[in-house]
């Protein structure tokens, strides 16, 4: 029996040595790994200005920070994420909106928007879901139309373009995140992305303390944080944007080999990908099964191949009916249905850089099985 990991970062000898390299210096947070770092993903991203951080929630929770959200105001977002781009809202106190998604990206659908908009909502934050970006020029049009703050969630989305612009570069601020599950890795890591000066220098004082502009140790102008991410991570992270092309590349490898492969297998959706989307940069690869597989078929479906040592997860589950989130502000189902109805039916695969086509062809084979089993139990 092979063993299939969700997810695997790919680690070099290179990788090894950058970061070790940094050990051997007295600059292990602060230092020079960090400025470095930053300017690379100014590069990536077509930024004036970044400031790493020890995670992408945290980069989230600075641009709310940086912005003024706070009590009482609103905040349009999307249900289908991963739930820190909605938590970053309620770390102010203020109210994420949720806006229901499109059903072939799973991107929020700029459609639904304006109706959402009150005296009190105050941002829009969009999420480039799985890798691929959202509906950038929808989104700006509402946001310039209604003078919103627009922001990026590309936690997931380091190298894709929209219409040939790269992800990150959208709305006032943006996030990419680099847990070990992402195109590029730093262990733990994210980055804030602007061209306000005004965000970088309240994000950069935030991430150390509230430390007044010139980082005097003991000078606190506001309420800050540490979110600082240490040069050794810096190190790591520098290492593999160097080779981010290839990796944006053989991850399509990937892709496209379960998706030509996968096209045989009428019970399963392969992923859609916009023609708005120049660049795709795979962060998973997500199937949806046909409508009759859900809920509980799914979850026998996810259980069986985890049996027979494949790993695979129900991206993503609808925030809107997470305990807390019912909880505290009485989501019921039925309040976001295309948000629900994909949740109920998708499955991320294994998914990573260095994956083999006889890995892939295991996948498939295993989940031909499984769902057979399904269909006549
Ligand atoms: C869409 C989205 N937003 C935010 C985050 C948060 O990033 P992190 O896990 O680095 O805090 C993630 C990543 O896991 C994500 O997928």
């Amino acid at each position: 029996m092979m063993n299939i990991p969700l997810s695997k970062p790919w680690i070099t000898e290179d990788d090894i040595k950058e970061v070790a390299e940094v050990l051997k210096t007295p600059n292990l947070s602060l230092g020079p790994k960090l400025l470095e770092f930053e300017n690379m993903l100014l590069r990536v991203s077509g930024r004036k200005f970044a400031v790493a951080v020890n995670s992408g929630t945290s980069a989230l929770h600075l641009i709310i920070r940086s912005l003024g959200i706070k009590d009482g105001d609103e905040v349009i977002t999307t249900p289908f994420s991963f739930i820190a781009s909605s938590n970053c809202i309620l770390f102010e106190r203020a109210k994420p909106v949720f806006v229901d998604i499109d059903p072939n990206t799973y991107n929020i659908n700029p459609e639904l928007i304006e109706e959402k908009i009150t005296d009190k909502t105050k941002a829009i934050l969009a999420v480039d879901v799985f890798g691929q970006p959202a509906s950038w020029d929808r989104l700006i049009e509402i946001a310039k139309k209604y003078n919103l703050y627009l922001i990026e969630d590309s936690a997931e989305a380091i190298g894709s373009e929209y219409k040939e612009k790269p992800a990150g570069s959208f709305g006032v601020a943006s996030v990419f995140a680099f847990y070990p599950n992402k195109q590029i890795t730093t262990g733990e890591g994210g980055v804030v992305l602007t061209d306000d000066e005004q965000i970088y220098k309240l994000s950069k004082s935030m991430r150390n303390q509230g430390r007044g502009e010139e980082e005097t140790w003991l000078y606190h102008t506001r309420l800050g944080y540490n979110y600082r991410i240490s040069d050794i991570n810096c190190a790591l992270g520098i290492s593999q944007l160097n080779r981010l092309n290839k990796i944006i590349e053989m991850r399509d490898t990937v892709a496209k080999m379960y998706s030509q492969k996968l096209s045989e297998v009428e019970e399963v959706i392969t992923p859609y990908i916009s023609p708005d989307t120049t660049r795709m940069s795979w962060f998973v690869y997500v199937i949806r099964l046909k409508d009759k597989f859900y809920g509980k078929d799914r979850n026998i479906i996810i259980e069986s191949l985890g049996r027979r040592g494949i790993q695979t997860r129900n991206y993503f589950e609808a925030i809107h009916l997470e305990p807390f989130y019912v909880e505290q502000f009485g989501f019921k189902e039925g309040d976001f249905p295309v948000t629900e109805f994909v949740a109920d039916r998708t499955i991320a695969l294994p998914f990573y850089t260095t994956m083999t086509e006889g890995e892939v062809d295991y996948v498939i084979k295993n989940l031909k099985e499984v769902i057979y089993e399904v269909k006549h139990s």
